[in-house]
């Protein structure tokens, strides 16, 4: 099976109280290589480019307010089956119907400020990818 990559993200809920460390330690311990990281605050424009698909969306306005309220972390990382298994990883959107033991049960306080982010198909990866990193900065 072929090594993908995927984008993450750990949100503002999650670096607020301080769960970095663990969210990053499941990440290697889930076999994922970590191949770019970065922590920063993305601004409310940033936001909304981000997450333009969601444009149209009714949470879009607090989506994106919430998501430039702190610093996120972004990773680069890679695995086979990268995208699909860091969703098993995250568990649902809303921890209400998260599975135990994912990270959004574990940490997500409502179904917006769900702690981590990642990719849904290998197009969107790509986009996310060339977001926050350079090509030589993914090497
Ligand atoms: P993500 O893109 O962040 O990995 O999450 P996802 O695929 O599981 O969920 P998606 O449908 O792409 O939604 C993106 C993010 O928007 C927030 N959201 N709020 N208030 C709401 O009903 C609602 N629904 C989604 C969440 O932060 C979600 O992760
Ligand atoms: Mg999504």
């Amino acid at each position: 099976m072929a090594i993908e990559q995927t984008l993450a993200m750990i949100k503002p809920d999650a670096t607020a109280r301080d769960l970095t460390g663990k969210i990053l330690a499941r990440i290697e311990e889930e076999g994922f290589k970590i191949v770019a990281m970065k922590r920063l605050r993305l601004s409310k424009l940033q936001a909304e480019a981000f997450y333009a698909v969601h444009r149209e969306r009714p949470f879009f306005g607090d989506l994106t307010e919430f998501m430039s309220s702190g610093p996120i972390v972004a990773i680069c990382m890679e695995r086979e089956e990268a995208i699909v298994k860091w969703r098993e990883v995250m568990g649902a959107t809303n921890p209400e119907n998260a599975a135990e033991g994912t990270l959004r049960k574990l940490y997500a306080l409502d179904v917006e400020k769900n702690s981590c982010h990642g990719s849904d198909a290998p197009e969107t990866a790509a986009v996310e990818k060339a977001f926050f990193f350079s090509g030589i900065e993914m090497l």
